[in-house]
């Protein structure tokens, strides 16, 4: 038997990756990528010494149950909803993320997700397959909604809200954001944005882009009310977390031309997709691959390995959420 320390790798990842970390540890690993139970991780994380996890392992009191010589959990993955952070902090385990890596890949997928909303991409591909384009138009065409000198709406104004709203300077996008604390007044210069109340952001935006991390406080952000705030006109899109936006309310809102269309890259209960938005045309969907290039997924695993390795060698992981433990 080895002595090396035992680790698990959660979900698949790059394959030389893998045989890097094979070189240093003893790897428990899921190539196979399949969703561990809650059991099954309560049973990997037994004995292992650190675990590289992503957003589909809920880490908490009951996964962490048996897992005695835990020094880190390594979330890769910028959001971290996934974590009850108390429960791990109290099992004295390092907790850690991935930001700054996925920052501009995140935020030019949100844009890019904004514009095919907006100029109704998807639904004019499926129109084409579909055999329905038999000329030119003016009128009885796919007609979207213009971004140029339009006002953009930002809910949650970290990195990633703010490299969008540097993405719609370019567009002459006229930026206002909400956030749970206005940004210092240097980095509202530095991406054109005004801050206003979440109710003036849904009244006066023309699109909105949902940024916000996931928190239990804002569970259904975006609910039927909200949406009723906005321009019949107005697009929205969630590249954020599903459970931000109320999926059945915005579904029944798209239905009823409440709002002009939706871009979602995250869903209530993923991979799950509330069955209405499935019937819908105004509605763009993608598998949460906001953050998914070869690049920066690799950045992403390279990141949460050097957190891992940090950790296991008794230094401070270069992106720690539980500062506490680390003190202690
Ligand atoms: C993130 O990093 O939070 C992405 O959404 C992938 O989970």
């Amino acid at each position: 038997m080895s002595n090396k320390p035992r680790i698990l790798v959660a979900r698949a990842i790059f394959p030389d990756l893998l045989a890097k970390l094979e070189e240093s540890y003893e790897v428990r690993s899921n190539q196979a990528d399949a969703i561990l139970s809650p059991e099954e991780l309560q049973h990997e994380l037994s004995g292992v010494v650190g675990a590289l996890v992503a957003g589909s392992e809920r880490i908490d009191a009951n996964a962490l149950a048996k897992a005695k010589d835990l020094k880190i959990v390594a979330n890769i993955s910028v959001g971290y909803n996934n974590f009850d952070v108390p429960a791990i902090t109290a099992a004295g385990v390092m907790a850690t993320n991935t930001p700054d890596v996925l920052t501009n890949t995140t935020a030019d997928f949100g844009f890019a997700l904004l514009m095919a909303t907006a100029r109704r991409i998807t639904e004019s591909e499926h129109w084409i397959r579909a055999g329905k384009w038999d000329k030119w138009s003016i009128v009885n065409n796919p007609l979207g909604m213009d971004l140029h000198n339009t006002t953009l709406g930002i809910i949650g104004m970290g990195r990633i809200g703010q490299g969008i709203a540097k993405r719609a300077l370019g567009f002459g996008m006229n930026v206002i954001y909400h956030n749970r604390s206005r940004l210092p007044e240097a980095d509202e210069k530095a991406c054109g944005a005004r801050y206003v109340s979440k109710e003036e952001l849904l009244k006066t935006a023309d699109h909105v882009v949902l940024v916000l991390p996931y928190t239990s406080e804002n569970h259904h952000t975006i609910g039927a009310k909200e949406i009723a705030l906005m321009k019949p006109t107005a697009t929205l899109v969630n590249i954020a977390r599903g459970g931000i936006v109320d999926d059945a309310a915005l579904a029944q809102a798209l239905k009823e031309k409440k709002i002009f269309a939706a871009g979602l890259d995250v869903f209530e209960g993923e991979p799950q997709v509330h069955p209405e938005l499935l019937k819908l045309q105004n509605v763009v969907l993608a598998p949460h691959i906001a953050s998914a290039t070869e690049k920066t997924r690799r950045a992403m695993v390279e990141l949460a390995m050097e957190n891992l390795r940090a950790a296991i060698d008794g230094r401070k992981p270069p992106s720690l959420i539980n500062a506490e433990v680390w003190k202690a």
